[in-house]
């Protein structure tokens, strides 16, 4: 098939990509001229393992090709993906969905023949029927059918979250359009994804009660944690206890730092404007959206009573620093609200991470990035595992550290307390 992917950020980019490797013609549009040539050249904008050499491999062999010419591009395909972002409002809650309104404008003028226009954006719930009636201004509906298709990729894990995914979700009501993107996606459903058709609405709504729900399972997790510090009990332990209920389920259980990225900040918020919108009351998100701003916040102040207060002067060494292990993404990290919160009262900080320097913190004196993680540690007084790299995850801090008396605080629990303590390690994990 024919396919048009407008925006190569990640999920336009890792979507385009894949549908390119199960055997379709895929062009990838994007305004950006820069970031179109280097994608022409097969270097990647973002760090995703893998998707270099799917992107080298299938432009090879001409499936995949990318381009600024939107309207050309549009007339070439017969399913058109709307991958553009919608970021959070300025100091709002609401989605701005400008970059989806003027690419659907383009659109409604280069129709010729039927296309499938698939959402794949993340949208708030009757953002199809608006697009629907931008498009039929200029063009007559049966030459047009507007579907949503949300994704659920996780960034490090985009490719493979592409091919197996749990499910396929199609909202539409037309029949044609389910029976065509049902063919697209049959490489997947062969391999066991679950394919579901829905209405639009549901599909809008069911993209953001994911991430919701998701976002509520790890403060869940979170607040629990919080318990077992004072209670003495290790969340591990509650984790597993709770996770192996198939009701529960275990992933997305794991006690950390605030939860951060793209996606789970920005849909909880612009869920709760929705239902704001529709006057209903959505109490719970409201309370967990609350409790994630708060929650470095709680770690900050963990981290000013293992220094006993004394934070001025104090070696502080952040392995890690983007939201996540596995991206170079630092939207919406907890490591931008502790950084600098720690420089301002004093620490010296240094910082490495496995995707590079990070811009964010050129501004402040006294956190400097270094190339590699022994330069980051020597000499600390305090090590924040602050991500999950599997680089980490085997450290022999007491050689590399070379100091006594240092302090090892694991917001990601990756180490065995029982291992640090045999070490003469002072070491602290999260809700343990
Ligand atoms: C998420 C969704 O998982 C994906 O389906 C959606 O399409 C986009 O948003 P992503 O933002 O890439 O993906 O990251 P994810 O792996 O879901 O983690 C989100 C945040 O939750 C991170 O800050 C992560 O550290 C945190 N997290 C996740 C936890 O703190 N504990 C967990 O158990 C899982």
């Amino acid at each position: 098939m024919k396919l048009c992917m407008i925006g190569t950020g990640y999920v336009g980019l890792v979507s385009g990509v894949c549908f390119a490797d199960l055997g379709n013609d895929v062009i990838c549009v994007d305004k950006d001229l820069s970031k179109i040539n280097s994608l022409q050249k097969s270097i990647i904008p973002i760090y995703e393992p893998g998707l270099e050499e799917l992107v080298r491999k299938n432009s090879k062999s001409g499936r995949l090709k990318f381009s600024t010419d939107l309207s050309t591009s549009i007339q070439k395909s017969d399913i058109i993906f709307i991958c553009v972002g919608t970021p959070t409002k300025k100091n709002k809650y609401e989605a701005d969905l400008s970059q989806v309104y003027s690419v659907a404008n383009i659109i409604s003028k280069n129709i010729k023949s039927f296309k499938i226009i698939i959402n794949k954006s993340t949208v708030p719930v009757m953002t199809g029927d608006k697009l629907e009636k931008i498009i039929s201004k200029k063009i007559k509906k049966n030459l047009f059918s507007v579907v949503s298709n949300p994704e659920f990729l996780r960034e490090g894990e985009a490719i493979r979250d592409f091919i197996y995914p749990d499910r396929v979700l199609i909202g539409t009501s037309d029949k044609r359009s389910n029976r065509i993107l049902k063919n697209l996606y049959s490489p997947l459903i062969s391999k066991g994804a679950k394919y579901l058709n829905t209405s639009r609405r549901a599909a809008e709504l069911i993209k953001y009660a994911s991430n919701a729900f998701l976002a509520t399972k790890i403060t869940f997790i979170n607040e629990l944690a919080n318990l077992s510090e004072k209670l003495d009990i290790n969340i591990e332990d509650v984790s597993i206890g709770i996770g192996s209920d198939k009701r529960i389920g275990s992933r997305f259980l794991r006690a950390g730092p605030a939860y951060g990225g793209s996606c789970f900040p920005k849909d909880t918020r612009a869920l709760v404007y929705t239902s704001k919108a529709s006057k209903t009351n959505l109490s719970v998100i409201e309370t967990v959206i609350k409790s994630n701003n708060k929650r470095s916040d709680l770690l900050l102040k963990r981290i000013n009573s293992i220094l006993n207060k004394k934070i001025k002067n104090k070696k502080i060494t952040f392995l890690g620093v983007t939201f996540k292990a596995n991206t170079d993404d630092m939207r919406e990290s907890s490591s931008l609200k502790m950084i600098p919160y720690l420089n301002k009262r004093g620490a010296k900080i240094r910082y490495y991470d496995p995707t590079g320097k990070k811009s964010e913190f050129d501004k402040f004196k006294n956190v400097n990035y270094k190339p590699n993680i022994k330069e980051a540690c020597v000499n600390s007084d305090l090590i924040i595992i602050h991500t999950e790299w599997n680089e980490f995850k085997l450290i022999d801090l007491k050689r590399i550290v070379k100091k006594r008396n240092f302090i090892v605080y694991d917001m990601r629990n990756i180490y065995s307390p029982e291992k640090m303590r045999k070490q003469n390690i002072k070491y602290f994990g999260v809700g343990r």
